[in-house]
């Protein structure tokens, strides 16, 4: 179906976010159609998006939160997630977002390094509290995914390698103020092929054995994020292949009885629903390319500056004949520019162009470079 605005909508002064929240309740649903039945519990990425509107839906639907900042968990829990449902990740946790989750009693920390460990289990200690814990382990999985979105291999700064888990577990004797109740991993994000949970899952099993025959038993497994989106065809795949995704895990990871297995998706939920719509300001011919100059730039969506990334792009008022344009923001870098060579009706001044699938890392990796102002979010009904 072609993609439409709302009447009125258009009256706001541009850009703008639009969130379709119909869109992201059909997601929702979908996907915990395919969770709740293998027994799959899902945590929303809060970084991915964390406006209040779109995290009340996640959370009626029955999400928990992932978090990755003090100022996250504190969101979740303003947004009305139990702290029982929270869990703070992260490879640089201060001492004061540490504090802050641990008087919170939020159910879960994933743990990255040796150090760190032994600073949250002082923390712990000084408020009288046991935390929970799991290890984030660095599987030295490749995500086959852009390398600034890459997590799981040996060379990224996340996580802590397979080499160095006897240690850590051999530590953990001494940490009295810390229950380790679980692993954790995740290898990257925009994930399209699935074999690549299919190898996270044989490193998932191999780590267990590995833990078992040491007398570990570990009653979590968290498998992180990753899923991809269709950025080339927003309106006929608006949802992700949930099924497909949570069969890779049911087909491949060996659970223990009685074990839980959780995820942490981000971009698959809330991508699709959000699109950034702008105006066109100005559009310049040049000898090799015609610009088509939008009030929105790499202040409002930095994907394509920051990792070439494609996003469709649709002229909403223009019915002319179709022609190559560079899409291009207002910033002063060339970088600013949303996608080339693009084909779009004819396009004049004052046409309305979105930026679909624009709902994950787009207003929340937004920024008041050159003082832009921080563009206003309108949710569907
Ligand atoms: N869990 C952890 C530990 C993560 O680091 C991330 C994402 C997620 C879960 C959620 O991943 P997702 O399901 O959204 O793929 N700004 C980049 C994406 C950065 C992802 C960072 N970590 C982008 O715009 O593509």
């Amino acid at each position: 179906m072609a993609f439409t605005l709302p009447a009125g909508v258009l009256d706001r002064p541009t850009p703008f976010y639009y969130y379709d929240l119909h869109l992201l309740d059909q997601t929702l649903a979908a996907l915990q159609r395919a969770a709740r039945p293998r027994g799959f519990q899902v945590h929303y990425a809060l970084k991915a998006n964390t406006n209040g509107p779109v995290l009340a839906h996640i959370r009626e639907h029955g999400l928990g939160a992932d978090c990755v900042s003090g100022n996250e968990v504190q969101r979740a829990l303003s947004a009305g997630f139990k702290p029982d449902h929270i869990v703070f990740a992260g490879v640089g946790k201060s001492d004061a977002e540490m504090n802050l989750a641990l008087a919170a009693d939020i159910w879960c920390f994933n743990a990255e390094s040796v150090e760190e460990l032994a600073v949250l289990n002082e923390l712990a200690g000084a408020q009288n509290r046991k935390a929970r814990v799991a290890l984030r382990i660095n599987p030295n999985v490749d995500a086959y995914t852009h390398p600034h979105i890459t997590t799981g291999l040996d060379a990224n700064k996340f996580g802590i390698n397979i080499s160095d888990l006897p240690a850590v577990i051999e530590k953990f004797e001494t940490l009295t103020n810390l229950e380790l109740i679980g692993l954790h991993t995740h290898v990257g994000s925009q994930i399209t092929n699935l074999t690549v949970f299919e190898k996270l899952s044989h490193k998932l099993n191999e780590l267990q054995t590995w833990l078992e025959d040491r007398g570990h038993f570990l009653p979590h497994l968290n498998v992180g994020g990753g899923l991809g989106i269709d950025y080339h065809a927003p309106d006929t795949n608006p949802i992700p292949e949930f099924e497909r995704y949570f069969r890779v895990f049911e087909k491949y990871l060996v659970r223990r009885p009685n074990q839980q297995v959780h995820v942490e998706l981000g971009r698959s939920v809330v991508a699709q629903c959000g699109s950034l719509v702008s105006k066109v300001l100005f559009v310049k011919r040049s000898q090799q390319t015609n610009f088509a100059i939008l009030d929105a730039g790499m202040t409002e969506l930095i994907r394509p500056a920051l990792y070439g990334s494609y996003h469709a792009i649709q002229n909403l008022t223009s019915q002319g004949e179709a022609q190559p344009y560079d899409v291009v923001g207002p910033i002063c870098e060339s970088s600013d520019t949303f996608g080339r060579q693009v084909l779009l009706p004819e396009t004049r001044r004052g046409d309305i162009v979105v930026i679909r699938s624009a709902g994950a890392y787009g207003e929340v990796m937004s920024s008041g470079y050159n003082l832009r102002e921080k563009a206003e979010a309108v949710y569907s009904l």
